[in-house]
């Protein structure tokens, strides 16, 4: 079977060709960071008009890449939500037009379902597992019992991990998007410098909470002040904020394992391309004999590969076309 996977609900306007669900033969993402780097945040209005723009470039380019052309695709997959909604029409109503003239299956995909699952493109991931998703708009932990079943165990009360990063980005003045700036930076700083606190890391509960993290960081600005603020100031401020959301984000997840006697993770979305994340939970997992799984940066943060995957479970062929399908701009699973 393959499909056509894509993806257009924030700012990357990505296609992917998957075939049997194993073989991701074309996956193109065109990012716009570098347009909204300079508002230090997506602004919507500019993310649609793009995708506009880039749509039918992409989805060309991923069919070519494949080396197939729409008379080979089985079905389409397409992001329905959550998302920026004049974002996700784009891709909805590209999807719907090729869907009705091709005469070719369409469904309509949860994004969340998509980070979910980005983990098994490139790994066999035994059920029961944990799996963390940890994007700019999501912080959510899972009990996975199956593909399709997924039981929420906990969630950020506040600011997702990565809209985190990429306030605390914004506010050092390293561009956008944050993560990957405060991971670089990071690098030549030092961790331990300033003792910012690890909101809730300590009581049972499974919910997170960024916002006062954000805002620690924001007053340790204020107190040393704009001459304070400078190179290597700026790089341990990075590092230790980074280190305290790592070790939240760690220590929440294996506290869902434990509770839930499961001995497989996996982490997913934008966050899990984080290099320290990626160190620590590592050592963690080896010392707690879990099964750690964390998607190729690539499928970390938004793709097409992930969505065309989900679809692959969720194609009915039977099914006429969908003409109701519409953006959903909030789609908790
Ligand atoms: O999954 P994603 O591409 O889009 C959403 O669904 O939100 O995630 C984007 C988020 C941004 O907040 C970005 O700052 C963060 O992922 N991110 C990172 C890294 N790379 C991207 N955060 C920490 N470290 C990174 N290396
Ligand atoms: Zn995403």
């Amino acid at each position: 079977m393959i499909i056509l996977g894509i993806e257009t609900s924030c700012d990357e306007t990505a296609a992917a060709v998957l075939k049997d669900r194993k073989e991701i033969i074309s996956n193109i993402i065109s990012s716009q960071a570098q347009l909204h780097n300079k508002y230090g945040g997506v602004v919507p209005e500019i993310a649609s008009r793009k995708h506009q723009e880039n749509i039918v470039p992409v989805v060309r380019e991923s069919l070519n890449q494949a080396g197939i052309s729409l008379n080979d695709v089985d079905g389409i997959a397409v992001t329905q939500g959550p998302g920026l909604v004049g974002s996700l029409l784009v891709g909805i109503n590209f999807a719907k037009a090729v869907s009705f003239a091709r005469k070719i299956p369409l469904t309509g995909i949860n994004h969340l379902e998509g980070h979910l699952l980005a983990p098994h493109l490139e790994h066999n991931i035994s059920f029961p597992n944990i799996t963390l998703v940890v994007s700019g708009g999501h912080t959510n932990l899972y009990l996975v019992k199956k593909v399709g079943q997924y039981k929420l165990l906990g969630r950020t009360r506040d600011d997702a991990a990565g809209e985190a990063f990429d306030k605390v980005a914004k506010l050092l003045g390293i561009g956008y998007p944050g993560g990957v700036a405060i991971d670089k930076l990071s690098k030549k700083g030092n961790p331990s410098a300033i003792a910012f606190p690890r909101p809730m890391l300590h009581d049972r509960s499974l919910d997170f909470s960024f916002s006062g993290l954000k805002t620690a960081v924001l007053y340790h600005v204020k107190e040393i002040g704009i001459n304070g603020l400078t190179d290597s100031a700026v790089t341990d401020i990075a590092a230790s904020f980074q280190q305290a959301v790592v070790d939240i984000l760690i220590e929440k997840t294996v506290l869902a394992a434990d509770e839930h006697h499961v001995h497989a993770i996996a982490i997913t979305g934008g966050v899990a391309c984080n290099s320290l994340l990626r160190m620590k939970m590592n050592e963690r997992a080896a010392d707690e004999g879990i099964a750690l799984f964390f998607p190729s940066p690539v499928f970390c943060t938004d793709n097409a590969a992930m969505i065309a995957l989900a679809g692959s479970y969720r194609l009915n062929p039977e099914e006429k076309f969908p003409f109701f399908l519409n953006a959903i701009s909030r789609w908790p699973i």
